[in-house]
């Protein structure tokens, strides 16, 4: 996988921010203007968050830019315990912001002008529901980390207190190295046994989330990386509970698009077959609980 270089642009990002904050300032009309002028750049954002991952300590440093996602740009970093993803949400108009009625449905908001806010889809609003993807990932991350799946470690938390302050980032372990980052399932290319075990280790995965009470709510060959033989479940904000109304649809969407997603492998079950045998395998023993040590 290709990673693009990305410390020159850094090298620059340590002064730029700094300059673009004194012109805006000038042009200061009110607190509302000022808000509408530096909030939503895209790249300052990114310089900010950044800068502040390494003020807390969480990274030394960026090595490269790996990949821009519909709603995140991922990072890799080097941290104080080696290799770190920074997956960085970057655009509040993002699609899956648009369209999270479906996930959110069933979820209760107890603050009722955060609840407005969210409903009107004002910037603020917008930031809310953008700063509540980012801390459901890392909850989420952490509930299956704990549980034994195979999810990367979160690299924050598991206090609230201290994930949320990487907003709008999330942190967790690289899987692969900073050479060979792990490759997707959908980009891998396996030998006939290889695709066998990866579906095997799939269909597992999405019964070990069901047997927990999620349904992931993106399942597919895009969301599971490859590494060491070894299948990794990724990118869980959307992950649902069973108190959502739409739980049974997206668990069939996800053994669906499963299904789909494994033809270019060869293998693979019809779509219905496929939920079936999660249905069962989620009724089995599943994985040992990991210890995570305060
Ligand atoms: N822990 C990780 N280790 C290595 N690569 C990762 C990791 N998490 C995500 N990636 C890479 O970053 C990409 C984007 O992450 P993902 O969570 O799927 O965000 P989205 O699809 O919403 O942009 C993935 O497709 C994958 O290639
Ligand atoms: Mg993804």
């Amino acid at each position: 996988m290709s990673a693009r270089w990305i410390e020159a642009e850094l090298e620059d990002a340590d002064t730029a921010p700094e300059r673009r904050r004194r012109s805006i300032k000038k042009k200061l009309l009110g607190r509302r203007r000022l808000d509408d002028l530096t909030a939503g750049h895209p790249e300052q954002i990114a310089d900010d968050t950044i800068r502040r991952l390494i003020d807390l300590g969480h990274i030394t440093g960026i090595v490269a830019e790996l990949k821009s996602g519909k709603e995140a740009t991922a990072y890799v970093a080097r941290g104080p315990r080696g290799s770190v993803l920074v997956k960085l949400y970057r655009e509040l108009e993002a699609r899956s912001f648009k369209n999270d009625a479906a996930y959110r449905e069933g979820q209760v908001i107890l603050d009722e002008r955060a609840a407005r806010a969210m409903k009107s889809r004002s910037r603020k609003g917008l930031e809310m529901l953008q700063a509540g993807w980012v801390s459901a990932e890392y909850a989420h991350l952490w509930a299956l980390w704990r549980a034994g799946l195979s999810v990367p470690e979160p690299l924050v938390g598991p206090s609230p207190f201290d994930y949320d302050a990487t907003t709008p980032a999330v942190l967790m372990r690289l899987i692969g190295t900073e050479d060979q980052v792990a490759p997707r399932l959908s980009d891998a290319r396996l030998t006939p046994e290889e695709a066998r075990s990866a579906w095997q280790q799939a269909v597992q995965g999405l019964a070990d989330l069901l047997r927990l009470g999620y349904a992931h709510g993106d399942y597919s060959t895009y969301n599971l990386l490859w590494w060491e033989n070894t299948v990794i479940i990724i990118d869980f904000p959307q992950l649902t509970t069973r108190q959502n109304p739409n739980f049974q649809a997206l668990l069939r969407r996800d053994a669906h698009s499963l299904a789909t997603s494994f033809r270019k492998h060869d293998v693979g079950q019809d779509a219905e077959q496929t939920l079936r045998e999660v249905q069962r395998l989620a009724r089995g023993w599943g994985p040992e609980p990991r210890i995570v040590l305060p």
